[in-house]
């Protein structure tokens, strides 16, 4: 099939791209950067230069290929996050989930697209109440924290048009929270030097369940999901959802360091905001049953325990 990667230079991006190529599918990526065709050529990809937020170039990039499935990667995440200022570090990212999703619905209806996937997240967007594990029946968060809500309605918005596109199959991946390669829970990456540096407490009880994927595995979900999806959600994360009381000792143990510093809620609240405390103590995992079910997925990363050892290495 011929497949356009919205998004072909990032963190799962970079993991698709040479998936799908190997799967047998004509694949083109984006980019906004005229530096980066020759990587996503190398890559096996036709780039691409576009900036996803402008409808013409969108329509333009799309008419060219017309491919037979667009898949939406987009995000504007790298670099320092301040999570005391939620919304407005994920701003252009909830324009992305917004407005390019739009974009890129509109470009690919014009030329028929018989699929579109998009990248959606698994975490603190399901409600805070019930049990700890989640499955895609399960509501969303009605009362978001105020400092997420614009980026919790950016990813009601994506979700709600691309499953709502009856002329396509629209799926929804919400994936878990990355690790393995390119991610921050790499061993060079943001999160890895945090925890080291004792900068990520555990804070209050630390009761926040935390689902994770390995970049591989999320590609590897993301390729059937382009194959054979349905229409509708599907939570991609590896089978062990656990407590930031659990994962983030663990993680720091592994990495030969102190354990994390704990701080009681109320000091979280004031240094890192509502935001983080809420994802320290309230969030709640996901399921991956309905992907293995009904794409066939099994995670090669099955929990993040194992990959912990490899990080530290
Ligand atoms: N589920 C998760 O946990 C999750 C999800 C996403 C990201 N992350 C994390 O966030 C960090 C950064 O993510 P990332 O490496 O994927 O980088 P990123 O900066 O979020 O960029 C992702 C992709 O979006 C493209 N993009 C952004 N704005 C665009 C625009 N206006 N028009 C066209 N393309 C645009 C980028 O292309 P160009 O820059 O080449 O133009 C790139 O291909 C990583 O640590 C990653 O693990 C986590």
């Amino acid at each position: 099939m011929k497949v356009l990667v919205a998004g072909a230079t990032g963190a799962l991006g970079k993991q698709l791209v040479p998936r799908l190529v190997a799967a047998g599918h004509e694949v083109s990526g984006t980019t906004r950067s005229a530096a980066k065709r020759e990587a996503l050529f190398e890559s096996g990809a036709h780039p691409l230069v576009a900036d996803m937020l402008d409808p013409d170039q969108v329509a333009e990039a799309v008419a060219e290929v017309a491919p037979d499935v667009i898949v939406h990667e987009l995000t504007s995440l790298s670099g320092a996050m301040d999570l005391r200022h939620f919304d407005r570090d994920f701003a252009l990212t909830n324009r992305l989930r917004t407005e390019a999703t739009d974009h890129l619905l509109a470009a690919g209806r014009a030329v028929g697209i018989k699929r579109f996937v998009a990248q959606s997240y698994a975490g603190w967007p399901y409600a805070r109440t019930g049990g700890r594990v989640k499955t895609e029946d399960d509501p969303l968060d009605p009362t978001p924290v105020d400092d997420m809500r614009e980026s919790f309605d950016a990813i009601r918005h994506l979700e709600d048009a691309v499953t709502g596109a009856s002329w396509t199959e629209g799926i929804v991946l919400r994936y878990g929270g990355f690790y393995g390669p390119g991610t921050s829970m790499a061993p060079d990456g943001d999160h890895v030097k945090m925890i080291r540096e004792r900068k990520f407490p555990v804070v209050g009880d630390g009761a926040g369940v935390w689902s994770f994927v390995h970049i591989e595995d999320a590609a590897d979900a993301t390729v059937l999901a382009v194959e054979r999806g349905r229409r509708g959600i599907y939570n991609i994360v590896d089978d062990e959802p656990a407590p930031v009381a659990d994962w983030l000792p663990a993680m720091a143990a592994a990495l030969g360091g102190k354990p994390p510093r704990r701080v009681p809620r109320w000091f979280g609240r004031l240094v890192a905001g509502e935001a983080a405390t809420v994802m320290m103590t309230e969030v709640r995992g996901a399921s991956n049953a309905k992907a293995k079910r009904e794409l066939g997925w099994e995670p090669r990363h099955p929990t993040w325990r194992r990959e912990v050892a490899a990080v530290a290495a």
